[in-house]
């Protein structure tokens, strides 16, 4: 059984991506142990608790330094002994020391087909911003593993999915979270948690 912490930061629909993906049986062998957030307010927390999960607010407001609260993240995934570590809309810089200690088991969905937009300051919104503004037809999702650099790690899963005419940002951001993030982050846990990847 592989035993995971979803890490996040805001709304959760890749947590709950992966909670229905377990439910329907799309993803096997898994549970999610401990969900958690650096913002108390992120609905991805009460997604957790209406499924049971726990669900775990550590915030570097919280800690009086960076040092401190990175080791209080460190300190909580490890008291629940999990196998794989996921960013789901993470939007905290992970601890040099939580990569080392938990390589190759570290895992991040990035909204655009890495190795375009993506890097420093390439989040969320932003990433589609750039996509339309640089007029590309197609963009996508990727999910990769996470090494010591800001989207850099081998890739393990991209979907593409095309622009299309009068696309928003927030448009072009739903279908990409739509057709390609909630289902090849699934797909990447399955495929972990079953030894082919
Ligand atoms: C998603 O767009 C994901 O690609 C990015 O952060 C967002 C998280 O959204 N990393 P949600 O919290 O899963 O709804």
């Amino acid at each position: 059984m592989l035993k995971i912490a979803v890490l996040v930061s805001g709304g959760g629909t890749n947590l709950q991506a992966i909670i229905d993906g377990i439910h329907d049986k799309t993803i096997t062998n898994t549970e999610i142990k401990v969900v958690i957030s650096n913002n108390a307010g992120a609905y991805a927390l009460e997604r957790a608790k209406n499924n049971g999960i726990d669900a775990v607010c550590i915030s570097p407001k919280n800690f009086e330094s960076r040092e401190v609260f990175n080791d209080a993240l460190l300190e909580k995934i490890d008291e629940y002994g999990v196998d794989l570590i996921v960013l789901a809309g993470f939007l905290v810089k992970i601890p040099e020391k939580l990569v080392e200690k938990y390589a190759g088991k570290i895992i991040n969905i990035h909204p655009s087909l890495i190795p375009s937009f993506c890097g420093v300051g390439y989040y969320g919104l932003k990433v589609h911003e750039a996509a339309l503004a640089r007029g590309v037809k197609v963009t996508g999702a990727t999910v990769h593993y996470v090494d010591s650099g800001m989207d850099t790690g081998p890739i393990i899963l991209q979907k593409a999915v095309y622009v299309e005419d009068g696309d928003t940002p927030e448009i072009l951001q739903k279908r990409v979270m739509e057709q390609a993030e909630w289902k090849i982050l699934p797909q990447a846990i399955n495929m972990i948690a079953n030894q082919k990847a």
